[in-house]
């Protein structure tokens, strides 16, 4: 056989691994219920790494909810098909459940966040329409709107958050349409997309804000928002319901995605939408027509999860999660501040916070408090080794998932972290930076995927 295409695939793993960004699975970690029978060689690590904000994934009373359902339920193995051919009792009662819950006219479930976008936005946008997304918007959104009819020159990115960039990617499509003797205006929409939380900065999308620029540039209303919560699902507005609900946005947006792989601990996706939309979906989306629908047992476990958010467990959970992102970005904002930028940093977003200790206590509650804390290091890869090494999973993040020179360690936290678990982490973070300035070897000023073989960050990684 020939070798042509290995030659292929294996120049470009090697050119990945040249550049320091080849992505390989993690090591297995043992999961929490072996850990009383996990050997001594084998630490649990302390989980700073997954999207499991509420902790839900460890709860005893969510597994017991879920196994008491399971073991009542008619149906719980497999689904038998596509959602089009068959049309479970599960399925249509959890979309009905969560259309009043989330008090939207329509709700459509998908098998997952990724299918739920890509199956959005390679439908609903026309030819002639323009997309607008916020440039750090999740790859899903990017895989829709390239299946799309939506021309290359259509799809337009902004600086992540800014509204007056916004502004002006709007003021532009505008000017072009309005050369056109007006016609596109009459004839085609423009969809915006954002994330209401960001998942690898931690940052808000200010959804008031971006509504009002919406409105004064495309008065005649020919222009949409949509709205991913993946990661507010659960911890903003009431009962956990997300920021556009907090906000009261509801009317405002033509859709929202909420995921039950994170915060929900369990799997699948809603897309939340006008009836229309919602059968439009239904005939068009090739991520829900062509695969097998999410099996019963999934439906239960995410239906068992929404009664921990109907029942108030997780706005409880959330306020336990969103008091311990406080207390860690205190900490941080102390200990950071004395080491070098390049090398150890808090991003803008935390550290242009006025020192929290300032605040009253019902002030806090209305900062911009999320799970996800970026640590900004020039080294990463060795940062969290050491980390690793002191037995705390928290992931370092380089290009291409970040822009070039934004490399860092995103820290994920979760209701079950405990104080101690974020001095060790403050401490272990800390210890790491003073050794590597006292290593003296390293390049303080090198960003990006440098390698970083040699340098003292390197040496002090590979001594634990
Ligand atoms: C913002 C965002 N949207 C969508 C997705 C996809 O969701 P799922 O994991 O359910 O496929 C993710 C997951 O990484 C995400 O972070």
């Amino acid at each position: 056989m020939s070798n042509i295409l290995d030659d292929k695939l294996k120049a470009a793993l090697a050119s990945r691994e040249e550049r320091w960004i080849r992505r390989r699975l993690p090591d297995p970690i043992p999961s929490s219920s072996a850990s009383s029978s996990s050997s001594p060689s084998t630490p649990i690590l302390i989980d700073f790494n997954s999207n499991d904000y509420l902790s839900l994934s460890s709860s005893p009373r969510l597994r017991s909810h879920f196994l008491q359902k399971l073991s009542r339920a008619p149906d719980i193995l497999g689904s038998g098909g596509s959602r089009l051919l068959v049309n479970g009792q599960a399925h249509h009662d959890l979309e009905s459940r969560l259309s009043k819950f989330f008090n939207s006219p329509a709700a459509l479930l998908f098998n997952s966040g990724f299918d739920a976008n890509v199956g959005f936005f390679s439908c609903i946008p026309q030819q002639g329409d323009v997309v607008v997304y916020d440039e750090y918007v999740h790859a899903s959104v990017h895989d829709g709107v390239r299946a799309s009819r939506v021309r290359k020159e259509d799809r337009v990115g902004f600086r992540h958050n800014c509204v007056e960039s916004l502004r002006v990617v709007l003021g532009r499509v505008k000017h072009n349409w309005e050369r056109h003797s007006g016609t596109r205006t009459k004839k085609n929409s423009v969809f915006i997309a954002v994330e209401s939380l960001y998942s690898m900065d931690g940052t808000f999308a200010p959804l008031q804000e971006i509504v009002e620029v919406m409105e004064d540039v495309f008065p005649a209303g020919n222009i949409h928002l949509v709205v991913d919560e993946a990661h507010s699902t659960g911890i903003y507005g009431d009962k956990g319901k997300g920021r556009v609900a907090m906000l009261g946005l509801e009317e405002k947006v033509l859709a929202r995605l909420h995921t039950f792989g994170k915060a929900l601990a369990a799997t699948g996706a809603v897309i939340l939408t006008s009836v229309l939309i919602r059968d439009y979906l239904l005939n068009y989306a090739r991520s829900l027509i062509y695969t097998t629908s999410l099996n019963y047992a999934n439906i239960i476990a995410a239906d068992a999860s929404f009664d921990m958010l109907e029942d108030g467990t997780a706005e409880q959970a959330a306020s336990k999660l969103l008091n311990l992102s406080l207390y860690l970005i205190q900490q941080l904002q102390t200990r950071l501040s004395t080491f070098p930028e390049r090398l150890i940093s808090l991003p803008h977003h935390l550290k242009s916070l006025p020192p929290l200790s300032r605040y009253s206590h019902p002030q806090l509650h209305s900062l911009p408090l999320s799970p996800i804390i970026p640590i900004m290091t020039s080294h990463p890869r060795p940062l969290s080794s050491y980390l690793l090494a002191l037995g705390m999973n928290a992931r370092p993040i380089t290009w291409p998932t970040v822009p070039k020179g934004k490399d860092r360690i995103r820290v994920c936290l979760h209701t079950g972290n405990t104080k101690e678990d974020l001095d060790r982490l403050v401490e272990g973070v800390v210890r790491w930076a003073n050794e590597v300035l006292d290593a003296g070897e390293v390049e303080v000023g090198m960003v990006g995927g440098g390698r970083e073989t040699g340098t003292g960050a390197t040496l002090v990684a590979s001594k634990l």
